[in-house]
């Protein structure tokens, strides 16, 4: 089923004065295409609960709409909206057995929905089996491990067949290990019933991992929707840049001249080489032009950040970026290169190559070369893409 949000805002008032309204989600636009999973990912605060808790019912909206498929759901209560939660806290009813865990929401369908024992128990079943459980439905929570207990909570979600799952950060309480391969069952089920899903993250990298689709918030705005790829190799702003990848990107603090793009005096970079074309089109949700734009050579010098993801230097001697070269880490086949500069925004400077592209440890400076692709310019005031990787 495909879920729009229409202009979805949701407003909080203030306390006081020390505690002002907020405004946690502001004019979200987005159309879920029906079977598609959708990864909910920013910064704690951003809004990313409040948005679930629209779709799902228990929170109203201050302005907008909701519509699962045609139907405007805005004003409908959460038990009609055949909507299934699964949440960080998956509060396990203790005293009650995972089979008995499962069925409880089959328990309140009332008229003609209304299901016998047995009918029951056979849904329960079915949703344990998904999740693979279906030995565990004697037990009781406090005997299971906690990936078990988290599978009974997303049974426990999908024994109505929801028409939509809404999940909470589900992976947060369990350990790495855990959280990578519930993760991928995740994935499994969610392919194998075909339910248009909300994961909430704010794991770039479960979110990257296992969205078809990822919407990246920030302060209730929606910065960017995209497929995960497509946002970490073409990012509209700063924000977006920073926040995928890990290592994550390297931040410098440069200049535009001349068309010409300056890392303290090292010209890194010819502009030219970067601007996108201009024949492409970037539109957002409401399908208004929202990517960088090609950048005039007359607007003139202005102030820039400029962001490098890891694999985008090269060793070379002759290259135009010069830092001081700290160490390298090797791991396998690549090496992580540690270096310094001074208009690095950071500390330290982690750049991935290959480990035949290794530099001269002996020395102490290194000579990179940039690898167009890999280098995003920012306006240095409002932190919007100024020139584009492709
Ligand atoms: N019931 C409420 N009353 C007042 N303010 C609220 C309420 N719920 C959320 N907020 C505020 O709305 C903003 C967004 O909160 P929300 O819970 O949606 O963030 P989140 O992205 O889920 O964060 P986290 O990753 O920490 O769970 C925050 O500033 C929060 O303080
Ligand atoms: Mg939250």
């Amino acid at each position: 089923m495909k879920v729009t949000l229409k202009d979805l805002t949701k407003r909080f008032p203030g306390r006081s004065r020390k505690d002002p309204a907020v405004t946690a989600v502001n004019d979200f636009d987005f159309e879920i295409p029906s079977g598609e999973l959708v990864g909910l990912l920013g910064p704690s605060g951003c809004g990313k609960s409040t948005t679930l808790l629209m779709i799902c019912g228990l929170e109203k909206p201050t302005e907008g709409q909701i519509f699962f498929d045609d139907e405007d759901v805005t004003n409908i209560p959460p038990e009609e909206r055949g909507v299934g939660l699964v949440f960080q806290n998956y509060a396990l009813y203790p005293h009650m057995t995972v089979e008995q865990n499962i069925m409880f929401p089959l328990g309140n369908l009332k008229g003609a929905d209304k299901l016998t024992k047995e009918q029951m128990k056979e849904k329960a079943k079915t949703a344990a089996k998904l999740v693979q459980i279906d030995h565990l439905l004697e037990r009781r929570p406090k005997e299971l491990s906690g990936g078990q207990q988290q599978r009974v909570a997303i049974a426990r979600a999908l024994v109505k067949m929801p028409r939509v799952l809404l999940m909470d950060e589900p992976l947060s309480n369990l350990d790495a290990r855990l959280r990578l391969q519930t993760r991928v069952e995740i994935r499994r089920i969610q392919r194998e019933t075909g339910i248009t899903t909300i994961f909430v993250t704010h794991d770039q990298e479960e979110a990257m991992s296992i969205s078809d689709t990822i919407v990246v918030m920030k302060d209730g705005v929606v910065q960017q929707i995209g497929r995960p790829q497509d946002v970490y190799d073409d990012p509209h702003n700063l924000f977006v840049a920073k926040f995928l990848g890990t290592p994550p990107i390297n931040v410098f603090s440069g200049n535009l001249h001349r068309g010409k793009i300056y890392i303290g005096e090292d010209e890194v970079f010819d502009a030219d080489n970067l601007a996108p074309d201009p024949g492409t089109v970037r539109p957002g949700a409401d399908g208004v032009r929202k990517g960088p734009g090609k950048l005039a050579k007359d607007a003139g010098d202005c102030k820039v950040w400029i962001g490098i993801r890891p694999e985008g230097f090269y060793v070379d001697e002759n290259g135009p970026l010069t830092c001081n070269l700290k160490g390298v880490e090797i791991m396998g086949r690549d090496v992580t290169v540690l270096s310094e500069h001074p208009e690095f925004e950071g500390e330290t400077i982690r750049t991935i190559v290959d480990s035949e592209n290794r530099p001269d440890t002996s020395k102490s400076e290194v000579h990179f070369r940039v690898r167009p692709g890999k280098i995003f310019i920012f306006s240095e005031d409002t932190e919007e893409r100024l020139y584009g990787s492709r």
